[in-house]
């Protein structure tokens, strides 16, 4: 069992397999000059199942892996098979950008993968581009698709909401979830990298208002893996809403969550730069006694709280390729 200082038990492993995006996403990557990390220093997957062993052993049940970019890192459908097979591991969910996700969608569920979140930020293609740098917005629709027809479930979109960039969508976006069988979360803009600005930040409890434009919201429940949303939706609607308020509505206290980085080291939490570094424990051999060491260690080093909402806002800290946004 993993606790925290403050009786938080830790039971989620978000693990980045790869720094790399086939996308550059203003809120997430500069435009230029981004340098990928060094293949040698990437875990390879063996080193990530066995750092998720050993979480089982302590008692993480669910993992979701993300990126950058998963679905860029060659075999990931291997991984999904070495993990989805693990005792214990009750969840293993996905987060993609959906570019790459038709031609995979199948694959991955038939080797064990239960659910996925997809980033779709508008619903225009040319806005699509002008947020995300290379996209297209027809690969991400099939993408959906996809996902849906292969029965993974929930299907969830992650919309980023950024002020005078795509809240005039607020309402367009939420009635995807009215007509169809999808989870639509609105996140509030985080203060991560050069991008943020305050005047972009557009309150969760403002995106809950435009939403009831579509009619009066009611709490939802029984949305798998829902851990920061407040989750609602509509009388007659096929999915429902989600809203985290990332910065204004810290969910630290029920923060069940540890990242592993491509790079192979634990963050205890989402705005921190600490981390304990698995990679002696995993090379040259691996050391379970000592992986299950540095689990705890990290969890100890767990912040009560981020100070996301208290800082500066736009102080460049991390950028989320690679710690597993
Ligand atoms: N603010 C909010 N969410 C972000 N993500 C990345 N950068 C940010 C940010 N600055 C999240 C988005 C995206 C996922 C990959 O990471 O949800 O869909
Ligand atoms: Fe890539 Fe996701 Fe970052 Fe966009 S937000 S650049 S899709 S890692």
């Amino acid at each position: 069992m993993l606790t925290d200082s403050v009786g938080r038990r830790i039971t989620y492993l978000r693990v980045s397999v790869t720094d790399r995006c086939n996308l550059r996403c203003v809120y997430c990557l500069p435009a230029c000059g981004v340098r990928w990390l060094p293949r040698e220093e990437i875990l390879r997957f063996e080193e990530i199942c066995e750092v998720v062993r050993v979480g089982v052993s302590l008692g993480i049940t669910r993992v979701r892996l993300t990126g950058g970019e998963p679905l860029v890192r060659e075999g990931l459908v291997d991984l999904v098979k070495r993990l989805s097979g693990l005792p214990g591991l009750d969840d293993l969910a996905l987060s993609t950008n959906g570019v790459l996700l038709s031609r995979e969608a199948r694959a991955l569920a038939r080797a064990g993968l239960r659910r996925v979140n997809i980033s779709l930020d508008t619903l225009q293609p040319e806005r699509f581009r002008q947020i995300t740098r290379f996209g297209t917005m027809a690969d991400v629709a099939a993408g959906i698709e996809a996902a849906l027809a292969a029965g993974l479930h929930p299907v969830k979109l992650n919309v980023v909401v950024m002020r005078g960039v795509n809240d005039d969508e607020i309402v367009e976006l939420g009635r995807l979830a009215f007509d169809r069988p999808l989870h639509v979360r609105f996140i509030e803009l985080m203060p991560i990298g050069e991008y943020f600005s305050r005047d972009k930040l557009v309150p969760a409890e403002e995106i809950f208002t435009r939403l009831e434009a579509l009619g009066p919201l009611r709490p939802a429940s029984g949305v798998a893996g829902c851990g920061p949303a407040r989750t609602y939706t509509w009388e007659g609607a096929q999915g429902t809403i989600g809203i985290i308020g990332a910065v204004t509505q810290a969910f630290c206290a029920q923060c069940n969550r540890l990242r592993l980085t491509a790079t192979g080291k634990l963050r205890p939490c989402l705005d921190d730069t600490a981390a304990v570094d698995l990679v002696p424990a995993l090379r040259p051999a691996v050391n379970h006694e000592r992986l299950a060491t540095l689990f705890r260690k990290a969890v100890a080093g767990k912040p009560e709280q981020h100070t996301m909402a208290q800082r500066e806002y736009g102080t460049p800290r991390f950028c989320m390729a690679g710690v597993g946004g």
